[in-house]
C-alpha cells in the first residue's frame, strides 16, 4: 500500500524507518520530511498544517494509510479532515487529541476518574491565580493550558517567581493563546519515565519504557529542550511500577476518554513521575515522543503497519506487541550550538555515509535539508544518533562512538546521556 507520514523530525524518520521494513509498504511519502527521510520516502513540500492540500495529495496518489507524527496537526483536527474525506488515518481525532491539547482538560479527566496525578487548580483569571498562589506551598508548577512547544511549564521557587510566571503565561501571553488558561500544580519529585502506547479506542498495548534528558546541558542543567537524548528501556520502570500503572493509569485513561465520548485511537504518551508514593501522571501526549520514538521503535518486532491498522479498525486486542527484549537502545542528539535559545543553520554535514549498512546504528535526521546538492543543518536538533546494544551500557558506548562519525560546524551534544544507567 501507499503510505503518507506527516511531519519532519527525528520521530518521523523513526516511523518511516519502521514502515519501510514492512513488506506491505509500497510507496512511502512524507510531508514535508527532511534530508534523511528522503532516503526512504518521497518528500513532498506540503506543510503539516495544510490539511486540504494533504488530503488532495493523498487522494491523487492513492494513499491508503496516513500516519500523523506531530502534535499541532492532531490537536488542530487533521484526523477529522482526513476521515471526512474518506481516508484512513492513524492518530486521535480533535476531540481525543485534547488529551494533549489542553492540560486543564487532562487534569480534570484524571481527577474525575481517580487517575493518580499531582494536586492542581485551573485558572482563567490571573488575579485569582495570584490570590491562590499567596496561600500555596513552594516550589510550585505553572503550566500554560495549550501547546507551547514543550516550553509552557514554569517551576517557581517562591511567590515572587510565581507572580512573574502568571504574568508571563496569562498576561504577556508568551505562549500565545495556550496561556488563556493555566494549571497550577503541586511540585513532584522523583524519576521521570516516558511510556508510549498504542490505543484503538478500547484496548491499549504498552511499548517499552524510555527515559528522556530534557535539559540542554550536562548534569541536567540549563533550559528545557525538546529532548537531548534518551535510552530504552528504563531500568527504573520495574515490574512493580508496571503493575501499578496497568492497574491505575493506562486502561483507566482509555476508559475515561471513551466514557467522555472522546474515544482515543493512536498513540498515548504517558509522562510519568515515579514518586515515593508511586507513579503519577505528569502529562499526556497524543503522539510518539521525540526522541522517544528513536529508541523505542527500532526494537519493535511487529509489522508497524499491522499495528496502525488494528488501531484504526478497533481490533488491537488481536495484537501483542513484541520488542527485542534482550537489547537496549541509546540516542544522543547532535544539536546546533545555542539550541534551544538561538542558533545558526545551513552548515554542511559530512560523514553520514558511515552509517550505511550498519544494522545496530541509526542516524535519524531531525533538522536537515538539501542545499546546493549537500545535506545541511536546518534546525536546533539536527541528528539523533541511536545505537542498539546487548545492554544499556553497550548501547551508550556505541552511540557515543558514532557521534564522532559525523561533523558539522557548531555541533553540540550532551556528554552524559544515560548517566542514570550507572546508578543501577
Ligand atoms: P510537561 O510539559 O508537563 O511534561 O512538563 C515539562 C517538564 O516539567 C516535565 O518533564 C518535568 O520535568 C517538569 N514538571 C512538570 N510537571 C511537574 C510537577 N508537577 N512536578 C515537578 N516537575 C514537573
Ligand atoms: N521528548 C518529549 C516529547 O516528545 O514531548
Amino acid at each position: 500500500m501507499n503510505i503518507l507520514v506527516v511531519g519532519s523530525g527525528g520521530r518521523e524518520h523513526a516511523i518511516v524507518t519502521q514502515i519501510a521494513r514492512s513488506p506491505k509498504a509500497d510507496k512511502i511519502y512524507c510531508a514535508p520530511g527532511n534530508a534523511g527521510i528522503a532516503q526512504l520516502a518521497e518528500c513532498v513540500p506540503i506543510g503539516a498544517m495544510e490539511f486540504d492540500a494533504l488530503v488532495t495529495f493523498a487522494k491523487e496518489h492513492d494513499v491508503q494509510l496516513t500516519v500523523v507524527g506531530m502534535d499541532d496537526p492532531l490537536v488542530g483536527g487533521i484526523v477529522d479532515v482526513f476521515e471526512a474525506a474518506g481516508l484512513r488515518v492513524f492518530g486521535p481525532n480533535k476531540a481525543a487529541a485534547i488529551l494533549e491539547g489542553s492540560k486543564a482538560f487532562s487534569k480534570d479527566l484524571m481527577k474525575k476518574y481517580n487517575i493518580p496525578t499531582a494536586a492542581y487548580e485551573n485558572f482563567t483569571d490571573p488575579g485569582e491565580a495570584i490570590a491562590y498562589l499567596k496561600t500555596a506551598r513552594f516550589p510550585i508548577v505553572l503550566k500554560a493550558d495549550g501547546l507551547a512547544l514543550g516550553k509552557g511549564v514554569l517551576i517557581c521557587n517562591n511567590l515572587q517567581e510565581a507572580v512573574a510566571g502568571v504574568k508571563t503565561i496569562m498576561q504577556d501571553k508568551k505562549f500565545g493563546s495556550a496561556g488563556n488558561m493555566m494549571v497550577v500544580e503541586e511540585f513532584l519529585t522523583g524519576r521521570e519515565v516516558s511510556v508510549l502506547s498504542f490505543v484503538d479506542g478500547k484496548t491499549i498495548r504498552i511499548m517499552d519504557s524510555a527515559q528522556d534528558h530534557k535539559r540542554a546541558y550536562d548534569g541536567d542543567e540549563g533550559p528545557n529542550t525538546g529532548g537531548m537524548g534518551n535510552f530504552s528501556p528504563s531500568p527504573f520502570y520495574t515490574e512493580e511500577v508496571d503493575e501499578f500503572c496497568r492497574k491505575y493509569i493506562y486502561q483507566a485513561t482509555v476508559d475515561a476518554m471513551a466514557a467522555e465520548h472522546r474515544p482515543f485511537k493512536g498513540v498515548i504518551f504517558f509522562g510519568l513521575m515515579l514518586t515515593e508514593d508511586g507513579p503519577r501522571v505528569l502529562e499526556y501526549n497524543a503522539r510518539f515522543g521525540d526522541p522517544e520514538a528513536q529508541v523505542v521503535l527500532p526494537r519493535l518486532k511487529n509489522d508497524i503497519i499491522d499495528v496502525f491498522e488494528a488501531c484504526i479498525d478497533g481490533r488491537l486486542d488481536e495484537i501483542e506487541l513484541e520488542f527485542e527484549s534482550d537489547k537496549a537502545a541509546v540516542c544522543v542528539v547532535l544539536a546546533s550550538d545555542g539550541y534551544p535559545v538561538s542558533y545558526e543553520k545551513g552548515f554542511p554535514i559530512s560523514g553520514l555515509e558511515a552509517f550505511d549498512g550498519k544494522d545496530d546504528y541509526y542516524c535519524f535526521h531531525a533538522g536537515t535539508a538539501f542545499k546546493d546538492g549537500q545535506i545541511v543543518t536546518n534546525g536546533g536538533r539536527v541528528l539523533g544518533i541511536t545505537a542498539i546494544g546487548s545492554d544499556l551500557k553497550e548501547a551508550r558506548a556505541k552511540a557515543y562512538e558514532a557521534t564522532g562519525w559525523v561533523s558539522f560546524d557548531n555541533k553540540y551534544m550532551r556528554t552524559d546521556i544515560g548517566h542514570a544507567i550507572d546508578e543501577v
